[in-house]
């Protein structure tokens, strides 16, 4: 036992994403989304980034999240097994095209409302939480087809009668929304990040910011719907986090990490503060930005977040030339490697200390309770001749950035709960391998789809139960 103590309320728990996890991408009268469009291998990165001009669907390749590891059909037992951790929060997303299959339409999916419905239910039976994000790397394929995505303004309107639908449905059952998972990475990955994909010749920086700014706005309006339908929701914005230190103590250097960090940090000025930071302009002009922008978003955007969520996996590291050679992109956002700190097998570095520093930069700036909604280690786990998962590799980075967010919470930080990453193991959002695993519990699948997708809890399984079973006081 440590002296460690968390808050009695503190929410302990974990996340999967809708795309990752369900599968059954077409039951119940879904849509397809951006991701179903996402195949497996080496197709997959010029489609995440929007290097093509069109995505279809084609026979010879495998999609991932068509089935991913069936989450739609056995929730009830993967609920089960959270609860027997003890979690006391579970952050899902909703698949927007289950509830508006094309995303224009006026009316919803009723299946979808239902399927929903009972996950929440499901949860409310174990006293469970729900921590809901609306839209998480994935855009009905219609609206982009159809409307461009985000780069049309139409896209505030039917994204906030998508989220009205979802406050007055679950109003009751969830109270913790996130609008857009890790906004900011519609910059590194603007397809999978927003459903942008680009005409021949166009200034991408143009669409992208075009695009933010209507997400940012969408935000706002649904933060403010949130708070009409039910006073009780709180509302987060969700960050890709992870601070730039400077590469050396050169000015250069230091005024790139600054100048990089702020690139992130956009888009949570504006969620929290409600206002474009002065910086932005500058920023746009340099870009050759112009933003269409109406009167009305201006006074939209005063609709502030309740909480400040992020995730953190890695620190990040620029130098006065990004492009000098050694870099490495954890979470497709590209670094200068830090030549002071290990690194997992997919050249994500391991910096316990950098959650602390990240989670003070963010309280100081915004001074809002913060969430962190995604932490972990992806790794190759095997099982073993015993058919057991000996994951100590896990519990060390999960034991280490625990401590880390504990002395964070020490320096005055306030933090409300801690969901870590794909819980239970799921499709990776990078690479769309399983082999690249987070979880807690086990899942029987490969990276072409083969396997019985049986759960098995993991050592870490055991351990992290008596992690939320001490409150945080018992690590070992
Ligand atoms: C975050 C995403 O970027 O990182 C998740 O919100 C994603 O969807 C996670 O899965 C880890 O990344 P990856 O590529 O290892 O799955």
């Amino acid at each position: 036992m440590s002296n460690i103590q968390f808050p009695e309320d503190f929410l302990w728990g974990g996340a999967i994403a809708a795309n990752q996890s369900e599968g059954a991408h077409l039951a119940g009268g879904k849509g397809l989304t951006t991701v179903d469009m996402i195949p497996y291998g080496e197709n997959r990165m010029p489609i995440k980034l929007g290097q093509v001009d069109k995505v279809t669907l084609s026979e010879d390749e495998f999609y991932p999240s068509h089935n991913a590891i069936d989450f739609y059909h056995r929730y009830k037992e993967d609920i089960a097994l959270l609860a027997e951790m003890g979690f006391k929060v579970f952050r899902i997303s909703i698949a927007w095209s289950r509830i508006f299959p094309k995303g224009d339409e006026l009316e919803p999916n009723q299946a979808g409302l239902d399927f929903y419905r009972d996950v929440f239910e499901e949860c409310k039976k174990y006293d469970i939480e729900p921590l809901v994000t609306l839209c998480h790397f994935d855009v009905p394929m219609h609206l982009v087809n159809e409307y461009g995505s985000w780069r049309n303004r139409k896209m505030i309107e039917f994204f906030s009668r998508y989220a009205r639908t979802c406050f007055e449905n679950y109003k009751g059952l969830v109270k913790y929304w996130l609008t857009f998972n890790e906004i900011n990475i519609l910059l590194a990955s603007p397809f999978s990040g927003a459903g942008l994909l680009f005409q021949e010749g166009e200034n991408h920086d143009q669409v992208k910011y075009q695009a933010a700014h209507h997400e940012l706005v969408a935000s706002a309006l649904v933060t403010k719907i949130a708070h009409e339908v039910d006073q009780q929701n709180q509302v987060g914005c969700m960050l890709a986090g992870g601070n730039f230190y400077p590469y050396s103590c050169k000015p250069e250097d230091v005024l790139m990490a600054m100048e990089k960090d702020r690139e992130n940090l956009f888009f949570i000025d504006v969620q929290s503060r409600g206002y474009y930071p002065s910086y932005a302009q500058k920023v746009f002009d340099n870009k050759g930005v112009v933003l269409e922008t109406q009167e009305e978003d201006f006074e939209i955007l005063k609709n502030t977040v309740d909480f400040i969520s992020f995730s953190y996996y890695a620190s990040r590291c620029a130098s006065a030339d990004m492009n000098a050679g050694n870099t490495s992109a954890a979470n497709v956002v590209k670094s200068i490697k830090n030549p002071h700190l290990p690194a997992s097998d997919w050249g994500w570095v391991i910096d316990p200390i950098g959650l602390r520093i990240t989670m003070n930069t963010l309280y100081d700036r915004y001074q809002k309770p913060l969430f962190l909604v995604e932490n972990g280690l992806g790794a190759r786990d095997t099982l073993d001749d015993n058919g057991e998962v000996n994951d100590d590799y896990r519990i060390d980075y999960l034991r280490q950035h625990i401590v880390a967010m504990h002395e964070a919470m020490e320096d005055g930080v306030p933090l409300m709960g801690y969901t870590p990453w794909g819980c239970i193991d799921l499709v990776a959002a990078s690479t769309g391998e399983m082999s690249k695993r987070y979880g807690f519990i086990y899942v029987d699948r490969d990276n072409l789809g083969n396997g019985t997708l049986n759960r098995i809890p993991k050592k870490s399984f055991h351990w992290y139960k008596k992690v939320i079973a001490s409150n945080g006081s018992d690590l070992a």
